[in-house]
């Protein structure tokens, strides 16, 4: 690309019709805040030079930033003390411009769903163009509450006009300003001194630019992004739900694509970073979160929550099953109403049923535990038969204690291990048991009050 390219991301604006206290760009899109998006954006560009020009709780903006994209070093900050407007924004980094003669890409911090190639086109365009500015405009059927491009009947652009400030005839105009513009920084940072403050508003409008560049000659191009969507902006909590429902369109058809199957995409959440394996059906209202991955041919029922956790290949999870920060290999079968915890490391062909809940413990091969049981801090071997009922007592009220159980244990019916406790291999533990003592291999333990039979009980009460 000719001439060397940097971002400007404005991110200072409060965005009070949020209606939350929260700077606008830190709401959250797909797991990401919103200016997340313009700074990744950049990045797929190439562009390594960023600045964001910060400003209502600029620390925490600045903080965030650093905190989720820590690979982003090369990103800097402008100051915006007070909110004047776009254009004022722009000048407050000037000073972060000083020696670049390049040319500057204008990014908004709350137009998240931009796509490379629809900036690529508009880089295109200004350099075939050899324009000193490039706009990028869209066509809306309900333009309300974007700057209007108005052209001239040669299709010139003119200028641009905000709503608020637009003639009731200069609002039927469908073709918006989306924010993003391409210019040369020394022009730009120059003639952004000759903007007057907005009368009705006291603010200095990027968009006047126009006006300015026209009166000394400078030529304008413009590209057309052909999806509305990809441009919109975010100024309400209703736009970001659209927002919101059309991320996860894209990134569900993108699985699809690979050959996943959704039954309900409207109510399936896929998180930007998770994977997922070809052949793999995903049912209604599952949410896939964060660093997930989903192997080869499974199938996930509905309702179920997995967040960065990896599930093996030919898995079964039936429906209503939360699971943490968990590895699963293949052939799993889990649910329905299972909860596994942080820390749940199963083994290949593992079943784990309906109300058992596992945290922070491993099972080995082909080993079950199929009702109604909490398994917490254990090691458990292969083919293992846990009892309904089940219980690790792992908490003395201070401590956490490990129960381990050998390789094919039987594991009677409402036992409950009081740990440290240590089973060994092949042991047989009766139903109803506590277990508060070791057993060696291949013994029964069994602790019980032997039944009494009180004859003709019924009668004498
Ligand atoms: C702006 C454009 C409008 C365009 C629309 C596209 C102007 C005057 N208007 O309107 O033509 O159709 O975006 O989405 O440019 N910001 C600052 N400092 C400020 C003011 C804003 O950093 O003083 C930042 C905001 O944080 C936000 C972005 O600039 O990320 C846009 O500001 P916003 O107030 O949302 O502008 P719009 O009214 O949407
Ligand atoms: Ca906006």
């Amino acid at each position: 690309m000719p001439g060397s390219l940097a971002t400007l991301i404005l991110a200072a604006g409060k965005g009070e019709r949020m209606k939350s206290p929260k700077p606008k760009v830190l709401h959250e899109l797909g797991e990401k805040p919103l200016v997340g998006y313009p700074l990744e954006l950049s990045t797929k560009l190439g562009i390594s030079k960023k600045v964001v020009v910060v400003g209502y709780r600029a620390r925490e903006v600045q903080e965030t930033i650093r905190e989720r994209y820590p690979h982003l070093k090369g990103t800097s900050y402008a100051l915006q003390r007070l909110q004047k407007g776009t254009a004022h924004a722009v000048l407050s980094a000037e000073s972060h411009f000083k020696n670049f003669g390049g040319n500057l890409l204008i990014l908004y911090g709350d137009v998240p769903l931009l796509r490379v190639e629809t900036i690529e086109r508009l880089i295109h365009e200004y350099h075939k163009r050899k324009a000193s500015i490039a706009i990028l405009t869209t066509f809306c059927e309900n333009p309300t509450g974007y700057g209007r491009i108005i052209r001239n009947g040669m299709g010139d652009v003119l200028r641009i006009v905000e709503e608020k400030d637009a003639t009731l005839d200069e609002r039927q105009v469908k073709e918006i300003n989306t924010g993003v513009i391409l210019t040369q920084a020394p022009l730009l940072f120059s003639t952004l001194k000759e903007i007057r403050q907005n009368r009705k508003t006291g603010e200095y409008y990027l968009t006047d630019i126009v006006k300015h560049y026209l009166a000394l000659n400078h030529s304008i191009a413009t590209t057309r992004a052909y999806d509305p969507q990809e441009v919109q902006g975010i100024n309400n909590p209703f736009e970001l739900l659209k927002a919101e429902s059309v991320l996860r369109q894209r990134l569900i058809e993108k699985w699809t694509e690979t050959g996943v199957y959704f039954t309900d995409p409207a109510s399936t959440f896929v998180g930007p970073q998770v994977k997922i394996g070809v052949g793999t059906r995903i049912e209604p209202h599952c949410h896939l979160r964060g660093n997930t991955s989903i192997g080869k041919d499974c199938r996930i029922d509905s309702a179920c929550v997995i967040t960065n956790s990896k599930i093996g290949d030919l898995s079964l999870l039936k429906p209503h099953c939360v699971i943490t920060e968990s590895r699963i290999s293949r052939k799993a079968v889990i649910g329905p109403f299972a909860h596994l915890r942080p820390g749940t490391d199963l083994a290949e062909g593992v079943h784990i049923g309906n109300f058992v809940e596992t945290k922070k413990s491993r099972i080995g091969q082909g080993s079950k535990a199929n009702h109604l049981t909490y398994i917490g801090d254990a090691v458990i071997g292969q083919g293992v038969n846990v009892g309904a009922g089940t219980i690790t007592c792992n908490y003395d009220g201070k401590t956490k204690h490990k129960t381990i159980i050998g390789d094919k244990v039987f594991v009677g019916s409402d036992t409950q291990f009081v740990a440290p406790v240590k089973i060994g291999a092949g042991a047989l533990i009766a139903a109803g048991t506590t277990v508060t003592k070791n057993v060696p291999a291949r013994s029964l333990a069994i602790a019980r009050v032997k039944q009494t039979n009180i004859k003709n009980w019924k009668k004498k009460h």
